[in-house]
């Protein structure tokens, strides 16, 4: 037997700038997006709290609500930082019977476009790889494989992984290359070598892309198909 609700609290572990606590709050009388981050809180605050989303500073370790009390824990591309032995006892503590922990986080775009798919992966794959793969955490390695080690099992028997998810949005080359500065590896590459080194990988990775797609348009007029795949694990709180 599932449980039936009512659904009516939610959370959103390392909710970063609170994007994906509010796609929760359409299903839920309350949703709080919490962070260990006080400067993502003041962002997610600023996107407007609306009138059930709410946001909190607070570790993933330790989650500031009673036994028994919420519907939903979900954490979105944030689990591989936290001490998930100490998290998963924290959704425990605070899961209703039949609640649902859910884990997605999703791998770098791919440009979707045609017979040049592969082509174009293998440029950003090399910014990753050889220009920046040095600059990365350890939990980088945890989101390529998708949170396929052991660590990340959800400690409920009633689970299940699902890898179908794809969401695909249109940019232009200049907005993939701007997406790239985004990565925590081209940051900390940025903080050790400086803004012109910085701006050199950028450059590059904009050249080989364009020249790639010959053609005769600006990155800035050219668009791409980027597509996000997702990975998802879920575990359900036994109800008794
Ligand atoms: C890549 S962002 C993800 C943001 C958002 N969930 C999304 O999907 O766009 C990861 C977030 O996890 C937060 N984080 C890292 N360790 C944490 C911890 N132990 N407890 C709570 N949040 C944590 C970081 O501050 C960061 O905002």
């Amino acid at each position: 037997m599932v449980y039936q609700g009512p659904f009516t609290a939610a959370i959103d572990v390392g909710c970063g700038s609170g994007q994906s606590t509010h796609i929760l709050s359409p299903h839920f009388t309350s949703v709080t997006g919490l962070d260990i981050s006080q400067a993502q809180i003041t962002e997610a605050t600023k996107l407007g709290t609306g009138t059930n989303v709410f946001f909190k500073v607070s570790g993933a370790e330790k989650l500031p609500f009673s036994e028994c009390s919420l519907q939903l824990v979900t954490a979105g591309q944030a689990c591989h930082w936290f001490d998930l032995p100490k998290f998963y006892e924290e959704v425990d503590r605070i899961l209703v019977p039949g609640g649902v922990l859910a884990l997605y986080g999703y791998a770098f775009p791919q440009p979707i476009y045609g017979d040049l798919t592969e082509k174009l992966y293998d440029i950003i794959n090399y910014v990753y790889e050889k220009d920046t793969g040095g600059y990365w955490g350890s939990g980088r390695k945890d989101v390529d494989a998708a949170y396929s080690h052991q660590k990340f099992s959800i400690p409920y028997s009633s689970n299940t992984r699902d890898d179908t998810h794809y969401v695909d949005k249109s940019a232009t080359v200049a907005e993939l290359t701007g997406y790239i500065t985004s990565w925590s590896g081209f940051q900390n590459f940025k903080a050790k070598n400086g803004d012109v080194a910085a701006q050199e990988i950028l450059d590059r990775f904009q050249n080989r892309i364009m020249s790639t797609l010959n053609l005769t348009t600006s990155p800035e007029d050219t668009q791409l198909c980027l597509r996000f795949k997702f990975f998802l694990i879920m575990g359900r709180k036994p109800l008794s």
